[in-house]
């Protein structure tokens, strides 16, 4: 699939976060990403449904809500009444990953697994049939505004040799911390198909410049 650019509203303007959303889709993004955080699975703590309710009303743009909470399965029809379009959950809080993977496909999102750097993604190799995509964290989940982890993109060509190795290459590869017009070209090289940006997006600058500056990294070679 075409490369597609997810602004993160973790470093959105919440006062505007409205007009913030609505700018990014008008400066190209192509999905939201949201980033749900209960300050057990990571140490921070930050949105829940009732925003991804609001980030819905917002834009047409599809959704993509990464929950970074234990006993996600608590959660995943609250947040797809919400409105995700994609719902993407972690590795390390899914003793039965198969079991939540399904579940959010039977309440109508297309499921996602994530990786922290520390998993490697050989531990997704029998669920890869059942999901849509795979998030590689390209830094710890926590924080936006994070350095990106320069061996998190060997992860993510080992990933891309083995969706195609298994003719699974219509599973989407998303990387997430640390995206920037330096290192989105080189994620992309690695394999990777959607860009999740926080600070690059919604930092200095304006949201449309920010995007275009990513969107036009990737014609660089590397
Ligand atoms: C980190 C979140 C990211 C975060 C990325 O735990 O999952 O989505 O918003 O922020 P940047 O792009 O600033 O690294
Ligand atoms: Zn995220």
């Amino acid at each position: 699939m075409a490369t597609h650019i997810a602004p993160s509203i973790l470093s959105a303007d919440f006062t505007r976060l409205g007009d913030q959303i609505a700018e990014a889709e008008a400066g190209g993004a192509d999905w939201i990403h949201v980033d749900v955080m209960d300050g057990h699975f990571v140490p921070n703590i930050t949105i829940g449904p009732l925003v991804v309710a609001a980030a819905k009303r917002a834009s047409r743009l599809p959704l993509d809500v990464h929950l970074m909470i234990e006993n996600p399965d608590r959660y995943l029809g609250d947040f797809i009444e919400a409105g995700a379009t994609w719902l993407t959950v972690h590795q390390e809080t899914c003793p039965h990953l198969h079991r939540t993977v399904q579940k959010i496909r039977e309440l109508g999102a297309r499921p996602g697994v994530a990786v922290n750097p520390s998993t490697p993604v050989e531990t997704l190799i029998d669920i890869l049939p059942f999901i849509d995509l795979v998030l590689v964290m390209t830094v710890n989940p926590g924080f936006g505004g994070q350095r990106f982890i320069e061996a998190c993109l060997a992860k993510v060509a080992r990933l891309s040799r083995q969706l195609e190795g298994r003719g699974l290459q219509h599973i989407a590869i998303e990387v997430d911390g640390g995206i920037d017009p330096t290192t989105a070209p080189r994620a992309v090289a690695a394999g990777a198909s959607v860009l999740v940006a926080g600070s690059a997006v919604f930092g200095q600058g304006s949201i449309t410049d920010n995007i275009g500056a990513i969107r036009r990294s990737l014609a660089i070679q590397v």
